[in-house]
């Protein structure tokens, strides 16, 4: 069965056809840019383009980078801040037409991962970070969601960990991979100290470049990149939209 994916990010917004039992596309991925300043009119205009572009008739998972109750972002750290309060599930699907599901998009990657990606199969404690504009997680324990964890604006060294150790701020600042590293492995500590869990999974926009990081990492729990890469967030929004059929 396939469902339209849509993925809301901070510089772009990405639909694809995901076919949900397999866990992967099935076409190509549409791009369109995030516009600025990204606010919800704005913003689900870009949706409603991306529906018609895959003549799309039915229900839309969509993740979006904040927290996520009921429809409603409650927060809107790289995105414009009219977002606050509103309901964006409501507003998509009022201009869209068809049943929609909000999800944050790291739980929506975390979903994937979980049940056809790089958690399939793991119990206890899995946490799921996503390295992109910001840091994004997703915690479950013995497979069930626990949502909105928002560990990326966990403190470190005055900061938010994302403003630190995101893929932005690597990119950014252009440091090299052990530099980066450096800083991931402050945050994985403190996290450590909090919730030992038996598993991290990378995700975002580092998870392709593993090679260059994960023997630089250093943890209790294992670490294993996301099997869907960067696309874990539209496949695992689609997933979670199952519950709209
Ligand atoms: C947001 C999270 C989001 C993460 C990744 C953070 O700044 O607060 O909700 O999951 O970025 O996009």
């Amino acid at each position: 069965m396939e469902i339209l994916g849509v993925d809301i990010g901070g510089s772009g917004i990405k639909g694809a056809l995901v076919n949900v039992e397999k866990g992967r596309l099935a076409g190509e991925r549409h791009r369109i840019p995030t516009p600025q300043p990204a606010t919800p009119e704005e913003v689900v205009k870009v949706v409603v383009e991306i529906t018609q572009h895959f003549k799309w008739r039915g229900p839309i998972g969509c993740t979006f980078p904040a927290v996520i109750k009921h429809g409603v972002a409650y927060s809107a750290a790289n995105v414009d801040k009219a977002w606050i309060g509103t309901n964006g599930e409501a507003l998509l699907a009022k201009k869209t037409g068809f049943p929609v599901l909000l999800i944050n998009d790291a739980d929506a990657a975390g979903i994937a991962e979980m049940e056809l990606g790089a958690g399939h199969g793991h119990q206890g404690l899995v946490i799921m970070l996503t390295f992109g504009t910001g840091i994004g997680s997703a915690v479950f324990y013995n497979g069930q969601l626990v949502p909105n964890t928002e560990f990326g604006h966990m403190e470190i060294r005055g900061k938010d960990a994302e403003d630190r150790a995101a893929e932005r701020v690597r990119k950014a600042k252009d440091l090299s991979w052990k530099k980066w590293s450096e800083r991931v492995n402050e945050f994985l500590k403190q996290m450590e100290i909090v919730f030992s869990p038996d598993l991290f999974i990378f995700g975002g926009g580092v998870s392709k470049k593993h090679d260059k990081y994960l023997y630089l990492l250093h943890t209790q729990a294992d670490i294993k990149p996301a099997e869907m890469r960067n696309e874990a967030g539209i496949i695992g929004a689609a997933m979670a939209a199952r519950s709209l059929l």
